[in-house]
C-alpha cells in the first residue's frame, strides 16, 4: 500500500499490450478467513504489439497471496516467474497457452473497498479503476478485453444469493453446507467491470420489455429491511431503459440486469457489466426517510450506470487518459435524461451552479488538469468534476454545434463503429467530425488544455448605422504545468433583447438566437438593421463552461431577469445582480464599514415573490443568494469570516424588508397532495422550504413556524428541511435540541437518515462547531470505516461549514489533518478526497494560510503515505 516515490504514468508513453486475454475463467471459493482464486488465463501474444519477444507481466497487488502458477497445466518452479511487489513476471512463454494462479486474498482486512471486501455480511467487488489486482494476477488495463467465466463457492446459509456479470450457467450444492453458481458473461470487457457479490440479500424483481421484444429481468439486490425502499430505483431503471432506447437507440443486451446496495462504498455506484453496484445512498429512496434532493440523485445515479452499459462497456476507454470519454460522455445523457424526466431548466442551473462553484474551484487550484489528463500518479485522483462535470461541458458543446439530427448521427456512428472495443477520446471527436463535416480540430483544444477561459465582452451601438457591435476578447489563465494557452473554440448562444422584452431579429433570416463561434483571441461580431440599442443575452443556456462578463448595469441585469426568453438566462442575470450586491457587501464587512443592502435587490426580490405565475421551482432558484462556496470560488483572497457575514446580512435584509411576502408564500404552498417525488412538488417544497429558510432569520416568526413544519411533515423532504432550519438558527436552539433527539429516536435504525442526522449538524455554523462533531464521532451513529459516514460528518464539516473549520486558531485544519492520516492506512481513496479542503491554501489570507499549509506540511511529512495523497499534497504544497 505504501509507495514513497510515487511513478508517474504518461499518456505519451501508452504501448499495445503486448499480450492479449481471450477467456478469463475464476473459481472464487469464499471463506471467513480468506477467499482462494484459482485464475485461468487464456492468453496470446498481440500480435500488434511491437515488442514480440518482451516477458508476460501480470499486475497483482501486494496484499495477493500467490500460491502457485501453471502454463498450460504445468506447475513452475520458483525459477520459472518472478513476484514483485505490484507484478507477477513470467519469462518464457509459448506464444498461446493458458496461465493459472492461485492465490489467496483476505478480503476482511481489505478496509480500502478496493477489490474484494467486506460490507457487513455481503462480499463484494470493486473493480474500477485498478482494483482487480488485487483480486488476482491480471492485465489491468482497460484495452485487455476478455470474456470471462466466474464460479463462486460459498456457505450455503450465509451466502445463500452469489452473483457475478452475466448468465448464471449452473449452479449446485455441495458437502458440507456450501453451494455454488456458475456465471458466463458473454460480452468481453475490461477487468475494471468484473463484479461479485456474496449475501444473504432479498430482491424486487420486475421486467422490461425492449424495443426488438426481448423481455429483461431486472432486479434491485437490498437487505431485507431496505424491500421498502426499491420503488424509486425499479421506475427509474425502466424509464432510463426506455428513454436511452428512444433518445440513442440502445437497447440492453442481456437478459437481466442486476442492482446490489451495499452500504460502504467509496463512490454513488459502479456500472458493471449486468451487475452494478450501487451505494445505498445512491438507490435506497423512500419517503419517510429520504429527501427530495435524495430522490433525485437516486433517478440520476441509476440511469448513468445503466446508460455506462454503451457508453463505457460495449464501448471502453483504452487506457485511463480516455476516462472522460465514458464519464463525461455519460454525465451528459444522464442530465438529458433528467432534465427530460423533470424540469429542463431547472436541471440546467443546478448543473451549472455545481459547476461553477466546485469544478471552476478545481481548475484553478493545484490540481487543476485538462479533461483529458497527461500524466498521473493515481489514477483515483482523477475521478474529477473535470472529468465528469466539464467532460460533459464538452459533449454539451458538441451536441449544439452539431444539432440534434447530425449528434444523435454521430453517437450512431460512435457505437457501430466501436461496438466491442476499447477506444480513445479522439474516436469519439472522429465519429462526430465524420457526420458532420465539421472541422472540430480547434475544439479538440476542449481536452487538453486545463483552466477555466474568461470572456470579456463590450458592445458599442452606432445608433445613425443602425448597427450593434460586440467584442470578444477570450483568454485562459496558466494552470500547473500549463502556460501560453490557443484560443478555444467558444460557442456562445446570444439573443439582442429589445425595450419591449422581445428578442430583436439577428440576421435576414429573422433568426433571434444565435450560436456565434469565438475562434480568436478577440473576435467582433457585427449585428446591422438594429433599431435601438438592446440589453444583450450572452451565453444562453450556459453554452460554453466559461467564465463571461459583460459591464451589465443593475437596470439591464433587471431587464433581463423579467424579460429574456432563456430561462437559464433570466435566473443568471439575477445571480450576476446578487453577485455585485454581495461583493460590495463583503468590501463593507472588510472595511468594518456600516452594511447596507442595494434597495435595487430587495426591490427585484419583492418583484419576484409578487409574481405568482412563475413556476415555483424557478422562482426557488432565483431567491438563492450565491452560496458561501461560490463566494469563495469567486475571489481571489476568501475572506471567510467578511463572506458569510455579508451573506448572512444580505439574507438578513431580505427577510426583514419582505417578511409579509416570504409568509404568504410559505402558506400559499402548503402542500395538499399525498407525497410524490415529481418535478412539480419537488419544486414547489424547494421553494417554501427556501422561503423558511429566511424566515428563520426573523426570531419572532421563524423558529416557531420550523418547530411546526418539524412535528407536522409527511415526509422527509419537509423534516430534514425544518430541522436543518432550527440547527442553524440562534433564536431556536432548545427546539432545535428536542427535534434532534426526536429524529434520532425515529430514525436509530435508519443508517441513510442517520448520515443526514449527522451531515445537518456537521453543517451547523453556530460557533463551536468543532466540538461538535468531535462529540458526534464518538455517536454509535458515525463509524471511520464507513465513507458515507465520514462524508456526511467530517466531509460536510470541512467543506460546507466554512465559519467553523475555517477558524482562526486553526484548530479545524489540525483535526481534518488528525483524521487524514487515520484514514490514510483506512481508506486511502477517502482520506484523498478529504484533503482537498486544504489543498486551496494560497488563496487564503493570514493566518489561515499558513495553518492550512502547514496542516499540509505534515501529512505530507508522514512515512507511509499513500500515493493518493502523496500525490495531491506535493502537487498542492
Ligand atoms: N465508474 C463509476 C461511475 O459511474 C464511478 C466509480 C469509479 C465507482 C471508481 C467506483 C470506483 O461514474
Ligand atoms: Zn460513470
Amino acid at each position: 500500500m505504501k509507495d514513497v516515490t510515487p511513478q508517474t504514468v504518461y499518456l505519451k508513453d501508452y504501448r499495445v499490450p503486448d499480450f492479449l486475454i481471450d477467456n478469463t475463467d475464476l473459481v472464487f471459493d469464499l471463506r471467513e478467513e480468506h477467499c482462494r482464486v484459482t485464475s485461468s488465463l487464456r492468453i496470446r501474444r498481440n500480435p500488434d504489439s511491437a515488442t514480440q519477444l518482451a516477458p508476460l507481466v501480470l499486475d497483482g497487488g501486494c496484499a495477493v497471496d500467490l500460491q502457485w502458477v501453471e502454463i498450460d497445466g504445468r506447475r513452475l518452479g520458483s525459477d520459472g516467474y518472478a513476484r514483485s511487489e505490484n507484478s507477477l513476471t513470467i519469462a518464457e512463454l509459448p506464444d498461446s497457452c493458458v496461465v493459472t494462479t492461485e492465490v489467496l486474498i483476505k478480503p476482511h482486512l481489505n478496509t480500502s473497498m478496493m477489490g474484494l471486501y467486506r460490507s457487513r455480511t455481503l462480499y463484494c467487488t470493486q473493480c474500477e479503476a485498478e482494483g482487480f489486482r488485487d483480486i488476482t494476477f491480471y492485465l489491468d488495463r482497460p484495452d485487455v478485453m476478455s470474456e470471462f467465466t466466474a464460479k463462486l463457492i460459498a456457505d450455503r446459509q450465509r451466502y445463500p444469493v452469489l452473483l457475478s456479470n452475466g448468465n448464471a450457467i449452473d449452479q449446485g450444492t455441495m458437502e458440507d453446507g456450501r453451494h455454488f453458481v456458475v456465471w458466463h458473461d458473454p460480452f468481453k470487457k475490461p477487468a475494471y467491470l468484473f463484479a461479485l457479490v456474496a449475501g444473504d440479500l432479498s430482491s424486487v424483481e420486475d421486467s422490461f420489455v425492449t424495443l426488438s421484444g426481448r423481455e429483461i429481468k431486472l432486479q434491485i439486490f437490498v437487505e431485507e429491511k431496505d424491500l421498502n425502499k426499491c420503488d424509486h430505483a425499479m421506475l427509474s431503471l425502466k424509464n432510463a431503459m426506455r428513454w436511452d432506447e428512444q433518445t440513442y437507440g440502445r437497447e440492453y443486451d442481456l437478459g437481466r440486469f442486476m442492482i446490489v446496495a451495499v452500504d460502504d462504498f467509496n463512490m454513488g455506484a459502479m456500472e458493471n457489466k449486468g451487475l452494478n453496484i450501487f451505494n445505498t445512498s445512491a438507490v435506497l429512496a423512500n419517503p419517510d426517510t429520504t429527501t427530495d434532493a435524495a430522490f433525485q440523485r437516486v433517478e440520476g445515479i441509476v440511469a448513468h450506470e445503466y446508460f455506462h452499459n454503451w457508453s463505457g462497456n460495449r464501448v471502453t476507454c483504452r487506457d485511463w487518459f480516455q476516462l472522460s470519454l465514458k464519464e463525461g460522455f455519460t454525465v451528459y445523457r444522464d442530465a438529458q435524461f433528467s432534465a427530460d424526466m423533470n424540469s429542463a431548466v431547472v436541471k440546467r442551473i443546478e448543473d451549472v451552479v455545481y459547476l461553477r462553484t466546485h469544478q471552476f474551484a478545481e481548475d484553478a487550484g493545484p490540481m487543476s488538469h485538462p479533461v483529458q489528463p497527461d500524466s498521473y500518479m493515481e489514477i483515483n485522483n482523477f475521478y474529477t468534476l473535470t472529468v465528469y462535470e466539464k467532460g460533459a461541458e464538452v459533449v454539451a458543446m458538441i451536441h449544439n454545434l452539431l444539432g440534434d439530427k447530425t449528434f444523435r448521427q454521430g453517437s450512431d456512428l460512435y457505437f457501430s463503429r466501436h461496438d466491442g472495443q476499447a477506444v480513445t477520446i479522439e474516436e469519439f471527436v472522429s465519429a462526430m467530425e465524420a457526420v458532420s463535416g465539421l472541422d472540430l480540430q480547434q475544439f479538440r483544444l476542449w481536452y487538453k488544455q486545463s483552466g477555466t477561459p474568461v470572456v470579456e465582452v463590450q458592445s458599442n451601438y452606432d445608433a445613425q448605422a443602425k448597427t450593434y457591435q460586440l467584442q470578444f476578447k477570450q483568454s485562459c489563465p496558466d494552470t500547473p504545468g500549463q502556460t501560453h494557452k490557443k484560443p478555444f473554440l467558444i460557442p456562445i448562444k446570444l439573443g439582442l433583447v429589445a425595450a419591449d422584452g422581445q428578442d430583436l431579429p439577428l440576421n435576414s433570416h429573422g433568426d433571434r438566437s444565435l450560436v456565434i463561434s469565438l475562434t480568436e483571441q478577440t473576435q467582433t461580431v457585427l449585428f446591422e438593421n438594429i433599431q435601438q440599442a438592446p440589453v444583450p443575452s450572452l451565453l444562453r443556456g450556459f453554452s460554453a463552461p466559461v467564465r463571461l462578463n459583460y459591464p451589465y448595469s443593475s437596470a439591464q441585469l433587471a431587464h433581463l431577469m423579467a424579460n429574456d426568453s432563456d430561462g437559464f438566462n433570466r435566473w443568471d442575470a439575477g445571480q450576476t445582480l446578487s453577485f455585485s450586491v454581495m461583493q460590495r457587501l463583503i468590501e463593507e464587512a472588510l472595511d468594518q464599514r456600516e452594511l447596507e443592502v442595494s434597495s435595487q435587490l430587495i426591490e427585484v426580490f419583492d418583484g419576484l415573490l409578487s409574481d405568482h405565475s412563475l413556476d415555483p421551482a424557478m422562482l426557488n432558484l432565483m431567491l438563492q443568494l450565491p452560496s458561501e462556496a461560490q463566494l469563495h470560488e469567486r475571489a481571489d483572497i476568501i475572506h471567510v469570516q467578511a463572506i458569510h457575514r455579508a451573506r448572512q446580512f444580505a439574507r438578513r435584509s431580505i427577510a426583514q424588508a419582505l417578511q409579509s411576502k416570504l409568509l404568504e408564500t410559505y402558506k400559499r404552498l402548503t402542500e395538499q397532495r399525498d407525497y410524490a417525488p415529481v418535478a412539480d412538488q419537488i419544486g414547489r417544497r424547494a421553494l417554501r422550504n427556501s422561503v423558511l429558510g429566511y424566515l428563520m432569520l426573523l426570531e419572532e416568526i421563524g423558529p416557531e413556524l420550523a418547530w411546526q413544519q418539524f412535528n407536522s411533515a409527511t415526509n422527509m423532504a419537509d423534516k430534514a428541511a425544518a430541522l436543518n432550519a432550527l440547527v442553524n438558527c440562534a433564536a431556536a436552539q432548545d427546539y432545535a435540541q428536542q427535534a434532534l433527539q426526536a429524529f434520532e429516536q425515529q430514525y436509530a435504525q435508519e443508517t441513510l437518515a442517520m448520515n443526514l442526522w449527522l451531515q445537518i449538524q456537521a453543517t451547523n455554523s453556530q460557533p463551536n462547531g468543532l466540538d461538535r462533531i468531535k462529540a458526534l464521532m464518538e455517536h454509535s451513529a458515525f463509524s471511520i470505516n464507513n465513507p458515507n459516514k465520514v462524508r456526511s460528518l467530517m466531509g460536510a464539516f470541512c467543506s460546507s461549514n466554512p465559519i467553523n473549520f475555517h477558524n482562526p486558531e486553526g484548530s479545524g485544519y489540525q483535526f481534518l489533518q488528525q483524521q487524514i492520516i487515520q484514514l490514510n492506512a483506512l481508506n486511502p481513496q477517502v482520506a484523498a478526497r478529504l484533503v482537498t479542503a486544504l489543498t486551496r491554501w494560497k488563496k487564503f489570507p493570514e493566518p489561515n494560510r499558513q495553518l492550512m499549509r502547514d496542516a499540509l506540511q505534515l501529512i505530507a511529512s508522514k512515512q507511509d503515505l499513500v500515493k493518493d495523497l502523496r500525490e495531491i499534497v506535493s502537487k498542492s504544497l
